[in-house]
């Protein structure tokens, strides 16, 4: 990142901070406090009612819940009750969503994680920080996921506050405490382990950390060994969940980060060639997060888990664009500069008239149709097999029925 860049950020650091008085350092200091004590409704700024437009005629729900825990592929509106740059709150995100309203979601649409929701006959599940904390609120799933977040603790702080992935498990674990509390253990545990829990992270490891050589990680890791110390790590939090009951998983792998437009622009590409070296780095922590889940199912008999390569999806994506429907697969809809990916998103001005034609929303994010696309892969391999070894319709189907995916 050069300096200029730098300087444009804080320039709109200190701005956004401004016009948003209310993230002032005490509400910032009440959150850390709601944190520490178990979260309690606060003067945050109210959540938007969120449902999918018509729920009434729907079946009944294949699983009680879903559960979301991971980076900004899948915030939901976390981020807007911090104190940091990773915002998504103001137009145009959230412009194609259903209610046209910015919810924090780096989208300009759906999450795949709300496609989802909606397969499994749920509501789109609420951020963590937005919802109430009664039981009611929580019962159809939470959605703890922050933009900056990394699977390293201090991955993405230089953009300020984020709530990391064993922050995130510790609120799974205050979540579970209240169902255990409200409808007593046994009910507790039936719906835990019948709900499905979706992790989605590891990309600010790289884009905030690694790449950035933050405290000198490029002489003391190598790539691989990096991988492995991210994928260990992962591990261990999986195991955390296990054994609080927690018995179905979709572990998302990483995107072509190498292929987003911040790094088109970064690294001089021509012709919209990604980035090599990113996208190696990307395939191998994807390779060792596959072989990681594939040990998992070996070690737990009772956990139901599945990797799912979204570098591979979105190759495909690239490879077939005129078939998907695409044009644009280089420079994202909003942004400035080259590719659309030197200075980040900030105002309707600078998008694009229709995001359906362009993989990329924001420098680092994609559209929604390609989140929806990527939604029906991890559903049921509907344009390409992605997960391994089960597709999320197979994982939740009842016992016995076997699948008939091609
Ligand atoms: C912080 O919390 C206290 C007590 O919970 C409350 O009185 C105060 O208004 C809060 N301040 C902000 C800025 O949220
Ligand atoms: C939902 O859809 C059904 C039929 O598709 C319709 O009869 C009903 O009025 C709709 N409900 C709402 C709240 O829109
Ligand atoms: C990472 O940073 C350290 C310390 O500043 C430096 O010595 C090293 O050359 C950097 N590594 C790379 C690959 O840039
Ligand atoms: C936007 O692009 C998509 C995909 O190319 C196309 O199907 C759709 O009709 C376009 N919408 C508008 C309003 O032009």
């Amino acid at each position: 990142m050069s300096l200029y860049t730098l300087f444009l950020l804080s320039l709109f650091f200190t701005i956004n901070l401004q016009v948003k008085a209310l993230r002032s350092p005490i509400e910032i200091e009440n959150f850390t406090r709601t944190l520490l004590n178990g979260f309690t409704p606060s003067n945050s700024p109210t959540p938007l009612p969120i449902e999918p437009t018509n729920t009434t005629s729907s079946p009944p729900p294949l699983v009680p819940a879903l559960f979301v825990l991971g980076d900004s592929s899948v915030d939901c509106g976390t981020n807007n009750y911090l104190g940091t740059f990773a915002h998504a709150d103001l137009l145009p995100y959230g412009r194609d969503f259903d209610t046209h309203i910015p919810t924090g979601r780096f989208s300009n649409g759906r999450i795949p994680v709300d496609y989802l929701a909606l397969r499994l006959g749920l509501p789109f599940v609420p951020a963590f920080l937005a919802q109430g904390g009664g039981v009611q609120d929580m019962i159809h799933g939470v959605n703890y996921a922050s933009a900056g977040a990394g699977i390293i603790f201090s991955s993405g702080s230089e953009l300020g506050q984020h709530i990391s992935l064993t922050q995130q498990i510790q609120q799974v674990a205050d979540t579970f405490q209240q169902f255990t509390i409200n409808l007593g253990e046994a009910a507790a545990t039936d719906l835990i382990s019948k709900s499905v829990f979706y992790l989605s992270i590891g990309s600010n490891d790289y884009i905030h950390y690694y790449l950035r050589n933050v405290s000198r990680v490029q002489t003391l890791y190598l790539p691989w060994s990096f991988n492995q110390l991210l994928v260990t790590t992962v591990k261990q939090e999986l195991k955390n969940l296990y054994n609080a009951n927690v018995r179905r998983m979709v572990v998302m792998g990483l995107a072509p980060i190498g292929c987003a437009p911040h790094y088109l622009w970064q690294y001089n590409s021509k012709n919209g060639e990604c980035v090599k070296e990113i996208n190696d780095m990307v395939m191998e922590f994807n390779f060792a997060m596959r072989y990681m889940v594939q040990q998992l199912v070996q070690e737990l008999s009772d956990l139901s888990i599945t990797f799912c390569d979204v570098y591979e999806a979105s190759m495909d994506i690239m490879r077939k664009r005129e078939q998907y429907g695409f044009k644009v697969t280089t420079d994202a809809c909003c942004g400035f500069g080259p590719y659309n990916g030197w200075i980040l998103c900030l105002s309707p001005e600078m998008a694009c008239k229709n995001a359906s034609n362009h993989l990329w929303w924001d420098q680092f994010h994609p559209t929604d149709a390609v989140n929806s696309i990527l939604a029906d892969n991890v559903w049921s391999g509907q344009h390409m097999n992605m997960c391994y070894p089960l597709s999320l319709s197979d994982m939740v189907k009842p016992n016995g029925e076997q699948s008939d995916e091609e």
